[in-house]
């Protein structure tokens, strides 16, 4: 049974549900995903009591690990966190494992027999929740088998569930094919798309801050706002990842996924309640009014860039094309730059400019709501133009939110300057939210789909960016730019900008904190 385990006060409505009776079952249980995030992600849910008292995980990988040095290897990644022995040790009882070959029959009969026995011993009552933590190559091997082996059955009372993480296919076919094969063996409900942007707070926010406030829904459209800006910036390279990276790029790992996400849940029309249908069917309408992108007209709107070497934090940093792994000759795009229209009414003619990339100046998430300037202004003298009004969703690293404003600097008659009313959740809050993949894993436990994307949402998505991804293909270097890394990326992102008379908002530390008086 679930159960709900704060309640609701006067003031908040803060409520946390802890799933009845479940199990999850990792595939891919010795990789990196799965130490660096879903153990400590299920491990902080058990130390916070939010995990079902029947519960059990069980890893599943080709590497060799007997139950006893699984749960020791995990035991001794949670105690390098300085987490308290005795914790451990009783959230360990409850880990098991299992090696083997993802194509092989054997593993799915050892699984099931091991189901069993597990379901019977944690009163898990056949409840089970897959965890595709994977390369996604293996992805249908391991659900034609679960199929197979009939491990994707649900009953009356019991759920068998999958959470695939990304990515979800390579283009608008492969996706299409992979959901394909996913649907002969599971129906749209048993199916938890991850997107982990999903799950960060300051994501969830945007909705309660659109949705629960009076204040923001009437200037929220064409009227007031002039343009909208999302970056996504890291300080990091490709790290150990180019294997993967340098068979995706960025406009695979970041557009089509997380940049889309943030997008759609500025710009989408209020969902007539947070069940996970509504705010999904309104998530697809939105994506199906993006302005299409036509391959000959792409560069108008995209811009693709690669980091060569630089200085990250006062530190020499390779080019990419240097990075271990990496083919010398690659044309891989690290940056992305583009220029968004929504054609809807709300949206007409504002331009969302929406920019990644690694090797970035400074790690900054944010979402810049810029609106437009007074329709008449009493102040403005010699030409001098005033700071738009903002509203920035700062999404991380300094998770909040602020406001910046025009208001008169005590001293002349008559001086104005930007005042920034800042919220900020931690001096606020006085502690750190959950990792977002806390979140993701007790909704899938839960059976709310809300954060997780459906079919038809990945698919336009997909629709939106293979052109682009087929033009750059054919491309190759051509049109590839060049940008130093620890800066904000390529010129020609700036000129995407310039030649709509915009900018991007300057990320820069010391110029953010910069007062600029406007004396007259
Ligand atoms: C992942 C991408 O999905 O998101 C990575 O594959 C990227 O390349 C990461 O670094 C960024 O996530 P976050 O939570 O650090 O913003």
């Amino acid at each position: 049974m679930e159960q709900i385990v704060k309640h609701l006060s006067r003031k908040n409505i803060c409520e946390e549900i802890k799933p009845g009776a479940s199990s999850l079952i990792i595939f891919g249980a010795s990789g990196d995903l799965t130490f660096r995030k879903l153990i400590p992600s299920i491990y902080t849910l058990f130390k916070k009591n939010l995990l079902p008292n029947e519960f059990f995980l069980l890893g599943i990988a080709r590497s060799k690990f007997t139950d006893e040095e699984y749960r020791q290897e995990i035991k001794n990644r949670l105690l390098q966190e300085n987490e308290d022995s005795y914790i451990i040790s009783k959230f360990i009882e409850k880990v098991f494992y299992t090696s083997g070959f993802y194509d092989d029959d054997a593993l799915y009969l050892e699984l099931k027999n091991k189901l069993n026995y597990l379901d019977k011993l944690f009163n898990t009552q056949e409840n089970h929740l897959f965890y595709l933590s994977t390369p996604p190559n293996v992805y249908l091997e391991i659900i034609k088998r679960l199929g197979k082996f009939n491990l994707t059955k649900e009953s009356e009372n019991s759920y068998s569930r999958i959470i695939i993480e990304k990515p979800f296919g390579s283009n608008f076919n492969t996706s299409k094919e992979l959901d394909e094969e996913l649907h002969k063996y599971l129906n749209e409900t048993q199916i938890y798309r991850i997107d982990h942007y999903l799950g960060k707070e300051t994501v969830q926010n945007i909705m309660m801050l659109r949705f629960a406030n009076i204040v923001f829904e009437p200037i929220w459209n064409y009227k007031y706002i002039d343009n909208v800006q999302i970056t996504v910036a890291e300080t990091l390279g490709v790290e150990h990842r180019a294997g993967y990276f340098e068979q995706a790029g960025l406009l695979r790992d970041m557009f089509q996924n997380h940049m889309m996400q943030l997008l759609t849940l500025v710009a989408m029309e209020p969902p007539a309640s947070l069940e996970d249908t509504s705010v999904r069917d309104e998530k697809t309408k939105l994506l199906k009014t993006i302005r299409p992108f036509e391959k000959d007209k792409i560069d108008e709107y995209f811009v693709r860039g690669q980091y060569i070497e630089g200085m990250i934090n006062g530190k020499e940093v390779p080019a990419y094309t240097e990075e271990k792994n990496v083919n010398p000759n690659s044309f891989v795009e690290t940056f992305v730059a583009a220029k968004f229209l929504i054609d809807n009414w709300r949206w007409s003619g504002v331009p969302f400019y929406v920019r990644a990339g690694k090797r970035l100046k400074r790690k900054v998430t944010e979402i810049a709501i810029i609106f437009k300037d007074v329709p008449h202004s009493i102040f403005a003298k010699n030409d001098i133009t005033l700071e738009k009004n903002a509203l920035i969703l700062n999404i991380q690293p300094d998770e909040g939110f602020s406001l910046k404003i025009q208001a008169k600097q005590p001293g002349s008659k008559l001086c104005l300057n930007t005042l920034t009313m800042d919220f900020n959740y931690d001096e606020f809050f006085k502690f750190k939210g959950p990792d977002a993949y806390e979140r993701l894993l007790l909704d899938a436990m839960l059976g709310d789909q809300t954060l997780f994307v459906r079919s038809d949402a990945m698919e336009i998505s997909w629709k939106i960016f293979t052109p682009v991804l087929e033009k750059w293909e054919e491309e190759k270097h051509n049109g590839l730019r060049l940008y130093k890394a620890g800066t904000w990326g390529p010129k020609e992102s700036f000129e995407l900008l310039e030649k709509d008379n915009r900018s991007w908002r300057n990320l820069d530390f010391e110029s953010e904190n910069l007062y600029e008086s406007k004396v007259f």
